[in-house]
């Protein structure tokens, strides 16, 4: 794996290989070790997995059992959430095909479905889902702190027997038990590179991202849609070729990846689809969710749906978070209601400045990163609202998909009643 060059699909990027064998390290200290595939898919403007899952579930159980058996795992765990429907049948099926073939080797692969909140598709939220609790951040992460590992949260290191210092305590379970988290894309390479060996995936791709990936393309596009497409292509003939392009007489003003990357501006788009390519651009690869702006988008309002996003998805264990995403949002909705002053701009960006602090997880970073960005971008739309240039305000649906078929996206209306404290306000 690790020659492959194979990189995470889920978001961050990481290297597969690396991750596999940081898990594999240690001896019988560590205690047991498990495989989760996540299958969450929860970041806005990405439908890749629930495609994935639908038309080849049979190479996502095959690349988790692999896993399994690489990592000597003691149990594999496939999430998906309890709303993908569809899926949950292909992979039910799926897996016991081929159990009932023998294809599936001696690890345990069981199937747990998990609630629509976005920090299910987190690490640590995933495992707490697995363990049947709330998707709370943990504070350390899965290769530290595994899952059913009842080594204390607070030890200072892994990979250390504690027995040692729990009297009497021989028991199994006293290890870190390191979980290997990949999402289900990740999985989905590993059957083929076993299979066709390391050059043959390597011809795809570029040098330091090689291989393809699933992109998911949607916004302001002809077509939205979901296809594969080798890292390298330039990001506009992706928008062209998996999204349809734009109508002829538009053009593109932005286009985020996910609610985690900074923006791309629309005079970036020649940047090649690769890791380094796009953050050499200024922003960042993500799992390929991208959604397009065209040039007559409000940029300040699509500050303010990500923001909102992020705030009535973060579960509050870190206050620097749920209150400062709270605040981002607040300032920007006085913003764009006409009530804003310059004044309402300095306390976003001290906000954003403090967002990140003391947090479990990469929530609040995301806010930092992604409202930042816009403003940095697109600083004469702001002004314009503080000027009473603009608007009046339309507020856009962040890019949550429910479904996507035959170029049609279907969004989960049902976010914008959703409340800070995950319940749902009434309402159509
Ligand atoms: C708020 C948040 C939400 C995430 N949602 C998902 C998700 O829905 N699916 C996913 O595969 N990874 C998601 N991730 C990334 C995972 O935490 C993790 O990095 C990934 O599953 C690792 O797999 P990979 O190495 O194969 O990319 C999310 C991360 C954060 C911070
Ligand atoms: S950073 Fe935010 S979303 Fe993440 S655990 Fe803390 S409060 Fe929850």
């Amino acid at each position: 794996m690790s020659a492959s060059g194979l990189r995470g699909r889920g978001g961050a990027g990481f290297p597969t290989g690396r991750k596999w064998a940081s898990i594999r390290a240690g001896g019988a200290e560590v205690g047991d070790r498990y495989v989760v595939a996540n299958g969450a898919e929860g970041e806005p403007g990405s439908f890749k997995d629930r495609e994935l899952m639908v038309r080849n579930a049979y190479q996502v159980v095959e690349g988790l059992a692999v896993a399994a058996f690489a990592m000597d795992a003691a149990g594999a765990y496939l999430a998906v959430k309890e709303s993908f429907t569809l899926q949950i049948e292909t992979l039910s099926r799926a897996m016991r095909e081929l159990s009932d073939a023998d294809l599936l080797g001696e690890v345990p692969i069981s199937l747990v479905a998990g609630p629509d909140e976005y920090l299910f598709g987190e690490e640590t939220g995933l495992l707490e889902v697995v363990e049947g609790e709330d998707p709370l951040p943990r504070l350390f992460p899965p290769y530290l702190y595994g899952l059913f590992t009842t080594s204390p949260q607070f030890g200072w290191s892994a990979g250390v027997d504690a027995r040692a210092d729990v009297p009497g305590g021989e028991g199994p379970d006293v290890g870190s038990n390191p979980t290997l988290v990949n999402n289900v894309e990740t999985l989905a390479n590993v059957p083929l590179i076993l299979t066709r060996g390391v050059e043959w995936y390597r011809s795809f791709g570029t040098e330091r991202s090689p291989g393809v990936a699933l992109a998911t393309v949607v916004g302001d596009v002809v077509r939205p849609g979901v296809g594969e497409v080798e890292l390298g292509t330039p990001l506009v003939e992706v928008l062209e070729e998996v999204g349809g392009g734009l109508p002829d007489d538009r053009s593109v003003q932005a286009v985020l990846s996910g609610v985690a990357n900074p923006v791309l501006t629309g005079d970036l788009i020649g940047t090649p689809v690769a890791y380094e390519e796009m953050r050499e651009a200024g922003s960042g690869l993500g799992a390929l969710g991208f959604i397009v702006y065209d040039d007559t988008a409000d940029m300040v309002a699509v500050a303010h749906a990500v923001s909102r996003f992020l705030w009535i998805e973060s579960c509050g264990q870190c206050p620097a978070c749920k209150f400062g995403t709270g605040e981002v949002t607040a300032y920007l909705e006085r913003i764009l209601t006409g009530k804003g002053t310059e004044h309402d701009v300095e306390l976003i960006g001290a906000r954003l400045d403090t967002v990140t602090d003391a947090n479990r997880c990469f929530l609040g970073r995301e806010e930092q990163i992604v409202i930042r960005s816009l403003l940095r971008a697109f600083p004469g739309q702001f002004v314009a609202y503080l000027e009473g240039t603009a608007g009046p305000w339309e507020p856009v649906p962040i890019p949550k998909i429910d479904d996507l078929v035959a170029g049609e996206v279907l969004l989960d209306r049902r976010h914008a009643r959703k409340q800070p404290d995950w319940t749902f306000a009434e309402g159509p």
